[in-house]
């Protein structure tokens, strides 16, 4: 169909209800990985939602900073800062939801795979700690390789005891809002109104850039970056934008609705990315692809073998170490 209004839920009197900070329940997030350069304006984001009660800013090193500061803004959440291991237990406990961009960003030249060994170790021992601290916690994995640090979290849950699907997402977010902008760009309509679902009413050619240049966004902010790290602004944005779907989802409000990389039985691959409905429990529904176009078929079939191997490179790391 033709791109769809988003429901204009924020000026709707029943759904108002839940934004309001004197209803809402108590309701704890953690950031891991708040001193970072996602993880700061990412507590900023997470300070101005009002759905958030305590706010927990967990790092290596700096945070006591990062809280004092963000701490002075006038909103809902009270806001604590934790630094370095001692203190991960009390960053976690009683928190609903955990928000994870800790590890190392790109620099040009790298792929997101070339991450992988240090930024799994890094999500390994944070996971460990959750499934102690914060079992029924949602984690929203942000550090890449996403499409390996999920695996891999899910493991760690595993031999912990504590996994449940419905309770572990890749965030896959920022890919959706840059998706939104560029096309808001080609078709020339307000970006704001644009869905995520576009109307096929571009040109074959105009499709195809468009794909590439959404597959390729994070190449193209490394590079403009040229050497001091990746997307974190806009990727501040998206983890905010996803966390409070969470949030509403945990609150009861009725068809959220965000693209995440879940556990999945959409392909035969056992993670995937789609539309996730969100609810009390986390994952309510995972849905289907819908109608595929013949180019976003051999897409589908092209990406398999990468993710497959990304996948089974998390699993075998999390059960070796
Ligand atoms: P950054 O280096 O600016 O910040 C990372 C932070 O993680 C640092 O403050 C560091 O001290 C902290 N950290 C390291 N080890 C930690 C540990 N054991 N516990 C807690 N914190 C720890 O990097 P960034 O730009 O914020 O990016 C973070 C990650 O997010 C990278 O892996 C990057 O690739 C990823 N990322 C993902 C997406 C996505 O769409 N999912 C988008 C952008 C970036
Ligand atoms: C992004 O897409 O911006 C992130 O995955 C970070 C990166 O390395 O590109």
């Amino acid at each position: 169909g033709a791109p769809s209004a988003a429901a204009a839920s924020s000026s709707s009197p029943v759904l108002r209800r839940y934004y309001s900070s004197e209803s809402a329940p108590e309701r704890k997030v953690a950031v891991l990985g708040a001193a970072g350069g996602i993880g700061q304006p990412l507590a900023l984001l997470m300070k101005l939602n009002p759905l958030v009660s305590k706010l927990s800013l967990y790092d290596i090193a700096g945070t006591p900073g990062v809280a004092a500061d963000v701490g002075h803004i006038n909103t809902r959440s009270e806001v604590s800062g934790y630094a370095g291991e001692d203190q991960l237990r009390q960053a976690l406990e009683g928190c609903d939801v955990v928000i994870i961009p800790a590890g190392v960003p790109r620099k040009p030249g790298m792929t997101r795979d070339d991450l992988f060994n240090i930024n799994a170790g890094i999500v390994q021992s944070l996971c460990t700690a959750i499934a102690k601290y914060c079992p029924h916690a949602l984690v929203n994995m942000i550090s890449n390789p996403v499409n390996s640090t999920v695996p891999i979290a899910a493991e760690v849950f595993k031999k912990a005891g504590t996994y449940d699907e419905k309770r572990l997402f890749g965030v896959t977010t920022l890919d959706v809002v840059r998706a939104k902008t560029f096309y808001a760009g080609k078709a020339n309509v307000p970006v704001a109104k644009v869905n995520a679902t576009p109307s096929a009413n571009l040109a074959d050619e105009d499709i195809k850039a468009l794909t590439k240049r959404t597959q390729d966004g994070g190449t193209e902010v490394v590079e403009a970056k040229a050497g001091k790290g990746s997307a974190t602004l806009s990727m501040a944005y998206a983890g905010a934008l996803f966390a409070d779907a969470c949030l509403k989802g945990l609150n009861g409000v009725p068809d959220v609705v965000e693209c995440s990389y879940v556990q999945s039985s959409i392909t035969e691959l056992p993670f995937f990315a789609s539309k996730v409905r969100l609810g009390k429990n986390g994952v309510e529904e995972v849905l289907g692809l819908g109608p595929l176009s013949d180019f976003e078929k051999e897409g589908l079939e092209a990406l398999k073998p990468e993710l497959k191997s990304s996948i089974e490179k998390g699993i075998k790391f999390a059960n070796q170490s």
